[in-house]
């Protein structure tokens, strides 16, 4: 078989910043080793997120100068209805500026203090908006998707069991919502089985519990159950997509990956009364029910990239891409969670470093190295996003996973780029005697990381 390339030319570049290691040390210095506050301009291959930082096609970027600029019921609008119609199925399509303007919608209407919300994994802005509303976020992840090195198919699998354990207790009018995230992102982009969506869906109504899809890297999802689940390898990952959203009942998106857009979101519902209210929310924070709080020009561009993503030769160079990254990084043995997932590779700190315990963060350690040795940004998914410490008995309350995430823009580095984040990472592993602990120095109460201030421990 031949090397399966980028299924793209490139038309426009943007030069990169190269600066010293010695450089780096104050800069990294001077941002409280938080790779957060560093500015994007001194970083050289940024692997922070693969949100909004899409490269754009040039179909994309002639929409941006199409677009319907109309307060009310622009040209745009419409297109990008009649597009997100088709692939999700669901009745109402309401536009707002990222995901979380849809999860604070979502919840701001159905959350609220004693209310439980289910996922297999709530991102780090999900459970916040579900805390917000005063509610409490909980993942049923399966036992296998926590393994870090246990290889299987669907790892994002919602613990079916524990759910409807969990239903039982509480009581379904306890409970709103579940939830499902497609693919898994806290818990290493891994994907959940059409037939764990399926079940999920069956226990929900036997409930009478809505299901929510959670739907930001839906095509990597579908594509990932046409590669890995019995009877999809004929169908289109569109066909598999709209099998997937048609167990929901709504569902949350942030176009800013699996839409190719620097930003752009949306919320879907079938249900006429929710998607009132909805709109009626809307319309105080984000703007009128036709742009949400987007320009008709993003409208356009998340239109024609939710056509473009569900390109198979696209997926197929996608999802072959992140499983380079990983296959070169475990064959020098570097602790990757396995198998890699469908945005990102995520390290895991715990084995890279066993010699710092949760409570220094090993995580930041090695986010803070691989700044430091490649001028390459991570982001740390463990104890500093998920850590807590208890107000009444101190005790410190590690995340599950202590995982470092270089999460791969989507159609924006080239194979070589990707070379040199092996160099640098084999490099920084094969030094990890030396890595050192943090401790935070600075913190805010709702999502730390972002700007968490930390000083290294010596
Ligand atoms: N849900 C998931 C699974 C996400 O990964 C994100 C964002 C959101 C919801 C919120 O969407 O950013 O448009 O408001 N994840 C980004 C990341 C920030 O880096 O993984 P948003």
């Amino acid at each position: 078989m031949k090397t399966i390339i980028e299924p793209f030319k490139i038309k426009s570049v943007e030069p990169i910043k190269f600066t010293t290691p010695e450089e780096r040390e104050s800069i990294l210095l001077e941002a409280g080793y938080n790779p957060f506050l560093i500015r994007a301009e001194d970083v050289l291959i940024d692997l922070l997120t693969d949100s909004g930082t899409s490269a754009m096609s040039a179909k994309q970027w002639s929409g941006i100068m199409d677009g319907d600029e109309s307060y009310a019921g622009a040209r745009s609008f419409f297109r990008f209805e009649k597009v997100a119609k088709e692939i999700t199925g669901f009745r109402h399509i309401i536009p707002t500026h990222q995901g979380r303007a849809a999860e604070r919608i979502l919840f701001g209407i159905l959350g609220g203090k004693g209310k439980y919300f289910p996922n297999n994994t709530h991102f780090d802005t999900t459970r916040a908006n579900v805390e917000f509303s005063g509610g409490q976020a909980l993942d049923f992840l399966t036992a296998v998707g926590k393994d870090t090195s246990a290889i299987a198919d669907f790892k994002g699998n919602m613990d079916i069991e524990a759910l409807e354990r969990f239903i039982a207790e509480k009581g379904r009018e306890n409970i709103p919502l579940i939830m499902i995230t497609v693919t898994n992102n806290a818990g290493g982009g891994q994907p959940v089985s059409m037939e764990n969506i399926r079940q999920t869906k069956e226990v929900a109504s036997r409930y009478g519990i809505p299901l929510s899809l959670d739907a930001c890297r839906f095509a990597e999802n579908a594509f990932f159950i046409k590669k890995r689940e019995k009877g999809y390898q004929n169908k289109t990952a569109k066909e598999i997509a709209q099998e997937m959203f048609s167990y929901a009942d709504g569902c949350t998106m942030s176009a800013k990956k699996d839409a190719f857009v620097n930003m752009g979101g949306f919320l879907a519902l079938n249900d006429e009364k929710l998607a009132m209210i909805a709109r009626n929310m809307l319309v105080v924070t984000e703007g009128f029910p036709t742009y949400g709080g987007l320009a008709g020009r993003d409208l356009e561009a998340m239109a024609q990239g939710l056509e473009e993503i569900l390109d198979e030769n696209y997926l197929t160079y996608r999802i072959r891409s992140i499983e380079y990254l990983g296959e070169k990084l475990t064959e020098v043995g570097v602790p990757i969670l396995q198998p890699p997932g469908g945005h990102a590779i995520y390290l895991d700190a715990k084995r890279f470093i066993p010699h710092i315990p949760p409570h220094q963060f090993p995580g930041q350690a090695i986010v803070c190295e691989l700044y430091k040795v490649g001028g390459i940004r991570s982001v740390e998914i463990g104890s500093v996003m998920f850590g807590k410490t208890d107000k009444i008995s101190g005790k410190f309350n590690s995340s599950a996973m202590e995982l470092v995430r270089l999460a791969i823009p989507r159609r924006v580095y080239t194979q070589s780029h990707i070379d040199y984040v092996i160099e640098v990472v084999s490099e920084v592993y094969r030094n990890r005697s030396h890595l050192r602990g943090y401790q935070i120095i600075f913190e805010a109460p709702l999502l730390r990381h972002f700007t968490a201030r930390f000083e290294p421990i010596v």
